[in-house]
């Protein structure tokens, strides 16, 4: 039996895997997400990840950079044609800021601390309905989205840094060639987007705010480099 994390990466490739005209293999989508997230439920980051087991941070290879200063952290653990899986670790006060994931499911598993996830469906185009902020921690099951529902959001630490693991299908690069990349925009929210009901938003598409960019990090979880050869 392989580790918890190649059983989530063997899962998520199944559930996701698409046919030549794009649509989904597998026909009954949401019993493949429940064993998803039961899985992600029981991934333990310091065993299954190779995260520190107080600050969520890659046990090796942060110290080697001492002079890190990127607000958010990306470690990629896999990623083929069909998924792309990773954690972000996010320093104390830092935030991911409004964005999309246009045509994606994904899902949101924190690993470590506490997070707010204010989080949109989109109505019509640049107009978006608003949920009420969700605050979540490692005690929570993932959060999804879908292609409609809950696909754009801006996640922030509370109380702390934390950390969460991320799956997208498909990925924003599926061929890794930048060849074929699939764009994220960043979103400010500028108001109501009409008279009747306030949690519809107005969403204007912005450059990615200078506070926030990205370094990344190296895994250093359980071996899957086999995982990369049987899924590419
Ligand atoms: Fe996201």
């Amino acid at each position: 039996m392989g580790s918890r994390i190649e059983n989530v990466i063997r899962t998520a490739v199944h559930t996701f895997a698409t046919k030549p005209n794009g649509s989904l293999v597998n026909t009954n989508i949401n019993h493949n997400l429940n064993v998803l997230r039961q899985l992600l439920n029981e991934i333990c980051p310091a065993e299954d990840l190779g995260l520190s087991r107080n600050s969520g941070q890659p046990r090796f290879s942060l110290s080697l950079f001492p002079s890190r200063t990127a607000p958010v952290s990306y470690m990629e653990i896999f990623e083929n044609q069909t998924v792309s899986i990773g954690v972000f670790i996010l320093k104390d006060g830092a935030s991911i800021p409004l964005h999309d994931h246009v045509g994606m499911h994904g899902i949101l598993k924190v690993l470590y601390g506490t997070l707010n996830v204010q989080s949109y469906s989109p109505s019509q185009y640049i107009k978006a309905r608003r949920f009420p902020v969700s605050c979540i921690s490692e005690k929570d099951s993932p959060a999804m989205l879908s292609p409609s529902d809950h696909n754009l959001h801006t996640i922030g630490t509370v109380g702390g840094s934390a950390s969460f693991l991320d799956i997208l299908a498909p990925p924003y690069d599926p061929d890794g060639t930048c060849g074929n990349i699939r764009d994220c925009y960043y979103y400010a929210d500028v108001g109501e987007g009409g008279p009747c009901n306030s949690e519809i938003r107005l969403l204007k598409r912005t450059s990615c705010p200078s506070s926030f960019w990205c370094d990344s990090v190296t895994y250093c979880g359980p071996d899957i480099k086999h995982l990369h050869h049987e899924f590419n």
